[in-house]
């Protein structure tokens, strides 16, 4: 099959769109037949959930070449499944987990042609989402939902690569305990760009968010979970007292890997003052869109200067094996965990309509 005419090591993270879309619309109680469309915009009631009242979740995950020349995605029912925790926060309702997975199967084979080839650094990324499209105009759940999939080619989520980045602490909270930032919906996003947008103002590429409840922990960032590396070679994985930290795939996969690799993982709340005592010698964001990016500093205009030696210049020792493993095994390199790779097979006929 032949590979649209981009070029694939240059592209940055954005939006451009493909061939197809998948779509499933849900009415009556019930999720109709999805089917695949070349239709990238979608009309509504003005007065549809969405618009009102927020009722939005999405997902992310990508498609890759192998070395083989097979695509494949990653661990996609982890996705389907905290898709359908966070619809159920959201009183929405779940899309069933295999049909998600029959789902991207078929949005990734209808745009074959847009996946990245192997060794380009670049991947498919696959954006599921779900959004109220049933009126409503008192506060309570719409009763008609769109589920979607769309797909785009993209490069490396930060500007410079795998090169080091710094971040900076907000100012602002992002998930309140008992709210949802466990889960993953466009409201925890929507609060999170006005810091974004202060921070890359002054020159940070992301935000380190701590607890709102008490400021002391470390929570995540905006679109990535922190991982950390402590001068004995531990993992350090910080963990939320108030479970408002993303469930992060790629943070849950690297730490079984880590342990099969032989590493000492250590799952813990992380006082950001720890941070500051400079007790961590290597810092990371995790996530399907970060992979691994290595941080070079947490920095706050003069007040807060911290310097990770060993993930200055790039991954250090640690985390570069475990990105190295994790990358490995989703381009077919490394034989990962049973169940990790999902193959999809681009001569398989169509199992869902084609509309054009
Ligand atoms: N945390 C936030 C806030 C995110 O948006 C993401 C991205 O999905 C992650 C963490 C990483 O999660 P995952 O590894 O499942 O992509
Ligand atoms: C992802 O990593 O898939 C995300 O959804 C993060 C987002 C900020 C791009």
């Amino acid at each position: 099959m032949e590979k649209k005419d981009l070029d694939w090591a240059s592209l940055p993270f954005s939006y451009m769109p493909t061939d197809y879309s998948y779509v499933c619309n849900y009415k009556d109680g019930e999720w109709g037949e999805g089917f695949l469309t070349s239709n990238h915009t979608i009309t509504l009631s003005e007065c549809a959930g969405i618009f009102h009242y927020c009722q939005e979740v999405f997902e992310g995950l990508k498609a890759y070449t192998t070395k083989d020349g097979k695509i494949t995605t990653f661990r996609p029912y982890m996705n389907a499944e905290r898709m359908a925790d966070s619809a159920k926060r959201l009183c929405m309702p779940a899309f069933p987990r295999d049909r998600f997975e029959e789902a991207v199967k078929e949005v990734v084979k209808a745009n074959a042609a847009w996946v990245p080839p192997y060794g380009t650094g670049a991947t498919l990324y696959i954006r599921p989402f779900m959004i109220a499209t049933g009126e409503v105009i008192g506060v309570k759940p719409a009763t008609e939902y769109q589920f979607r999939i769309l797909v785009t080619p993209v490069g490396p989520y930060f500007k410079g690569g795998d090169q080091s980045i710094t971040i900076t602490v907000a100012d602002y909270d992002r998930a309140a305990p008992h709210g949802t930032g466990n889960i993953k919906a466009g409201l925890n996003y929507a609060m999170s760009l006005y810091p974004y947008e202060l921070a890359h103002a002054n020159g940070y590429s992301e935000n380190l968010y701590l607890d709102s409840a008490t400021r002391t922990y470390v929570e995540e960032t905006g679109g990535a979970n922190m991982i950390l590396v402590d001068p004995e070679g531990n993992l350090v994985v910080p963990q939320s007292a108030t479970d408002s930290i993303l469930t992060s795939i790629t943070r849950r996969s690297l730490v079984e890997l880590a342990k099969r690799l032989g590493m000492n993982v250590i799952e813990r709340p992380v006082k950001f003052q720890e941070i500051l005592d400079g007790n961590f010698v290597e810092c990371g964001l995790c996530g399907t869109a970060a992979v691994i990016s290595p941080v070079a500093r947490i920095q706050k205009g003069d007040d807060i200067n911290v310097k990770f030696e060993g993930s200055y210049y790039g991954c250090g020792p640690v985390l570069k094996k475990l990105r190295e493993t994790l990358t490995g095994i989703q381009a077919g390199e490394i034989e990962g965990p049973e169940g990790w790779i999902s193959y999809i097979d681009v001569d398989q006929p169509y199992g869902c309509p084609k509309i054009d």
